[in-house]
């Protein structure tokens, strides 16, 4: 490609006597990042070629050359990369710089009842588009991997934690699938976002319209959108739906953080809950024994960055007034890095989570410690002494003090220093002390017994299909 070389720009430099400066030229130019979605700049160009065509505002010939240029533009593209140039500030006027060095004068006539407001807003939805799709892809992958483990987990045991004290039992099928809602409630603001994307600028040209007969609807159907925007000043200022891919990517990306960050937990000596497999675990330079979770503090920190990304559009878009201003060029940057995060993220926890070996024995014997059984207990007095609970709750209270005195577990206290503590309880309550005793007991909807897990599993599975 031929450079534009300087003097005034050949785009829109019929009424100046001069070029930009050097500075002015690169504060402008957004190549550097909107190269990004040449695909969608060229697809939205051949709907609007054609369209222009069918309609008789171009002549057909015209329009037939255009989209014949422009898939030889997109093989270039392809084959080399989109070659940068400052001075044509942005992709939509490489492409049809390029265009016109291909097909000479012919390649003006593309621009007419267009605008780069709706061309950028139209090229933009498109990738946001496609980036929610291989966001969900990705999710539902690791989804699946959620849904496998908790099946081979479904009756292992281990703490359940409040305040990361041991609360009481529960099992890891369970606290895995918990995950899995998280990233279920994802998918479906995605969705939404997706839905209330799915609009075409196209043809709202600067913002007031235009004076030619458009076909928006054809358009709107060539580039897979459900229908044209309904307000054209609406349609160039409008970033919603990059909010809402980055607010969604947000929250998505704080609930990867949360697992990273119990991984992180669970992974260290003290727990040793899990072993992080080698592929996503790093050694250090100084201390040859570690073997540190650089992938779930990574994800952790990348939520971080991913939240900044959604704030720093939030504060492009705060208070500018319609139509558009070059402020909103600022747009893309934030979501392309928190896709970019989003998705090494997603993938590099599923692959955690895929290969880690959960160390059971070691998360029973913790859940059997902290007296985790101690609600089952208090729950036995009511049901088996009709107890009122908070009455329930204060001897159990007695008990654990007793257990922790003499150094023993809730099931370790003989059934005479229970009975000492209240002459209610009978030795019919070990059967619910123990920690498969009591996981087996939390059959309510939702809970952590194995046969809930099981059917929340085959819930999911019917989900995932
Ligand atoms: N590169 C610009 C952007 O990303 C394209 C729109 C330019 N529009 C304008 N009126 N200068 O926002």
């Amino acid at each position: 490609m031929t450079k534009s070389g300087g003097g005034s720009n050949v785009m829109w430099g019929g009424r100046f006597a001069g070029g930009p400066s050097a500075l002015m030229r690169q504060i402008n130019a957004s190549i550097g990042f909107d190269k990004r979605f040449w695909r969608q700049d060229i697809a939205a160009s051949k709907a609007h070629a054609a369209m222009l065509g069918a309609q008789g505002i171009i002549p057909a010939e015209d329009a037939g050359q255009i989209a014949a240029a422009l898939d030889r533009i997109a093989g270039e593209y392809e084959a080399d990369g989109v070659p940068e140039d400052q001075a044509l500030e942005d992709i939509h006027m490489h492409v049809e710089h390029r265009l016109a060095e291909l097909i000479g004068p012919a390649a003006g006539r593309l621009h007419t009842a267009r605008s780069r407001n709706d061309q950028v807003a139209t090229d933009f939805r498109l990738w946001v588009r496609a980036a929610i799709d291989e966001v969900d892809a990705a999710l539902t992958a690791f989804q699946r991997v959620l849904v496998a483990r908790a099946e081979q987990h479904a009756e292992s045991v281990m703490p359940g934690f409040t305040h990361l004290q041991s609360a009481q039992p529960v099992t890891l099928g369970h606290h895995l699938l918990a995950y899995y809602e998280m990233l279920r409630r994802d998918r479906s603001r995605f969705a939404d976002a997706r839905a209330r994307l799915n609009e075409n600028p196209l043809g709202s040209a600067a913002l007031a319209g235009t004076s030619f007969p458009l076909d928006r609807d054809s358009t709107a159907a060539a580039l897979g959108f459900d229908r044209p925007t309904a307000n054209s000043l609406d349609a160039v200022s409008d970033r919603d739906f990059a909010l809402d891919y980055l607010m969604a990517a947000a929250q998505c990306s704080l609930h990867l953080s949360r697992l990273a960050e119990e991984l992180i937990i669970w992974a260290s000596q003290p727990f040793a809950f899990v072993s992080l497999p080698d592929d996503f675990s790093t050694g250090s330079s100084i201390m040859p024994q570690k073997r540190n979770p650089d992938a779930a503090e990574l994800v952790r920190g990348h939520s971080g960055r991913i939240s900044g990304a959604m704030v720093s559009l939030v504060m492009t878009m705060k208070g500018l007034p319609l139509a558009y201003s070059k402020d909103m060029q600022d747009d893309k940057p934030p979501v392309f890095e928190a896709h970019d995060l989003l998705m090494l993220s997603v993938q590099a926890l599923a692959g955690m989570v895929e290969k880690t070996r959960f160390n059971t024995d070691r998360m029973r014997s913790a859940a059997e410690a902290g007296f985790a059984t101690a609600t089952d207990l208090a729950d036995w007095l009511v049901r088996a002494a009709g107890l009122p609970f908070r009455e329930a709750h204060h001897i159990v209270g007695r008990a654990v003090k007793l257990a922790e005195d003499k150094g023993v577990g809730l099931a370790g206290l003989a059934v005479a220093d229970l009975q000492a503590i209240d002459p209610l309880i009978d030795s019919r309550v070990f059967e619910v002390l123990t920690v498969d005793a009591s996981v087996r007991s939390r059959t309510s909807y939702g809970g952590t017994a194995p046969d809930r897990v099981r059917d929340q599993i085959r819930r999911a599975r019917d989900m995932l299909g």
